[in-house]
């Protein structure tokens, strides 16, 4: 056998990547995966980072292990830089065990390949090399980030101020004004200005989000909130939820609407036997904490999504700590296998819920 060979992804390699990981991967469908792969790189508004696609382990001209990395917008403190989010890790059965995986890994955490390198929705395998070389562990069972409103139950909110809210086509043209206001109130976020939530949101090839905005007096936008629809799981997620720091009447404006949304979409599929069990939210914002509980959500235990991530980014105000980052479900890919088109003969795997947001273990 030729021997293994490890370098940057060029042009021409998508095809064997996608192979490779169709074979590794249980129940992908290889259309979606090259639709996917299209959205992730094509149309990110992250352009040009000072990374690679991939790192390719090659035996030949046959592409035999892969790790790729997205590129995200990251705000750290007063500055705005590129993390690198690692997907897709995979080697063939037959070329593991040489080490390889150690020194992909190695090199994507150092310090020159990217200012935030980090990943979520980890497996055994990655939680375990991915801590190995130096990314700090968030959320899993220490730390439970997982809320849940069980639509079962039937819930009067109590008497407080809520904002209007709409469900819209469109992103607001004052989105970029909103973002403004985020960003003030957060040290460590990925961020969420106009071009990124088209991308992540509107531009996503497999649809189900819907867009919610609350609206200030003068008819000003005062949160976003993405309400990402799972067929699969039968849930559904608020993966984005964006206010000012400390807008709760905005945030309980956004919560109440996803929740008569989730109720509503549970009310159709009642009838046809499938229901929505539960509307999701993830936060680590100990601010958002307050109107989450009044709005009947309830902190669910572990196992909850894990992200991992280094900082190498020093800003001129200091440094920025892993765990300030203000995390959503909608991170990373964390949701990116939601209502992919399945396979034409394979029935889907039974539910999946926040804590196995990938069933097949990516
Ligand atoms: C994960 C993967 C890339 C590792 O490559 P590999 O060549 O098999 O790696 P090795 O067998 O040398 O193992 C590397 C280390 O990871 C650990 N590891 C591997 N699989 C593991 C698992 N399922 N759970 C926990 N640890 C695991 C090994 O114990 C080893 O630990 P150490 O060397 O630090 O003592 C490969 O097994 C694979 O493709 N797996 C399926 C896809 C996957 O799970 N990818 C990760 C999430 S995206």
């Amino acid at each position: 056998m030729s021997e293994l060979e490890l370098r940057n992804f060029a042009p021409g390699d998508e095809a064997g990547l996608l192979d490779l990981k169709c074979a590794v991967f249980p129940g992908l469908v290889r259309a979606n995966e090259a639709a996917r792969f299209r959205w992730e790189f094509d149309a990110n508004p992250a352009r040009e980072p000072p990374f690679p696609r991939a790192f390719v382990l090659e035996r030949g001209t046959r592409i035999v292990g892969s790790f790729v990395f997205l590129p995200y917008r990251v705000q750290v403190a007063e500055d705005v830089v590129f993390g690198a989010s690692g997907v897709d890790l995979c080697i063939e059965p037959a070329a593991r065990g040489g080490g390889h995986v150690h020194e992909m890994v190695r090199r994507w955490l150092a310090p020159a390949f990217a200012p935030f390198p980090f990943a979520v929705a980890l497996n055994d395998a990655s939680r375990h090399l991915f801590t190995k070389h130096g990314a700090e562990l968030l959320g899993g069972s220490g730390e439970s980030i997982a809320w849940g409103h069980f639509l079962a139950h039937p819930h009067a909110s109590p008497e407080r101020p809520a904002l209007k809210s709409e469900v819209v086509d469109e992103l607001p043209a004052d989105t970029d004004l909103l973002w403004e206001t985020v960003r003030r109130g957060q040290r460590l976020l990925l961020v969420r200005d106009r071009a990124y939530l088209e991308w992540r949101w509107r531009a996503f090839p497999f649809g189900g989000v819907t867009i919610v905005r609350a609206l200030g007096e003068r008819g000003e936008t005062r949160g976003l909130a993405m309400v990402q629809d799972d067929r699969k799981a039968q849930d559904l997620y608020v993966a984005e939820l964006l206010h000012a720091a400390g807008d709760d009447a905005a945030q309980r404006g956004l919560l109440r609407r996803a929740i008569a949304l989730a109720r509503g979409r549970r009310g159709v599929e009642a009838e046809s036997g499938r229901t929505r069990n539960v509307l999701w939210c993830s936060t680590r914002d100990a601010r958002q904490l307050p109107v989450l509980k009044e709005e009947a959500f309830v902190l669910v235990p572990a196992p909850v999504p894990t992200f991992c991530a280094r900082v190498h980014h020093v800003s001129k105000s200091g440094s920025v700590r892993v765990a300030e980052w203000a995390t959503a479900i909608g991170d990373g890919d964390q949701l990116f296998n939601c209502n992919e088109p399945p396979p034409a003969a394979i029935p889907q795997p039974p539910t999946a819920a926040i804590n196995d947001p990938r069933p097949d273990g990516r």
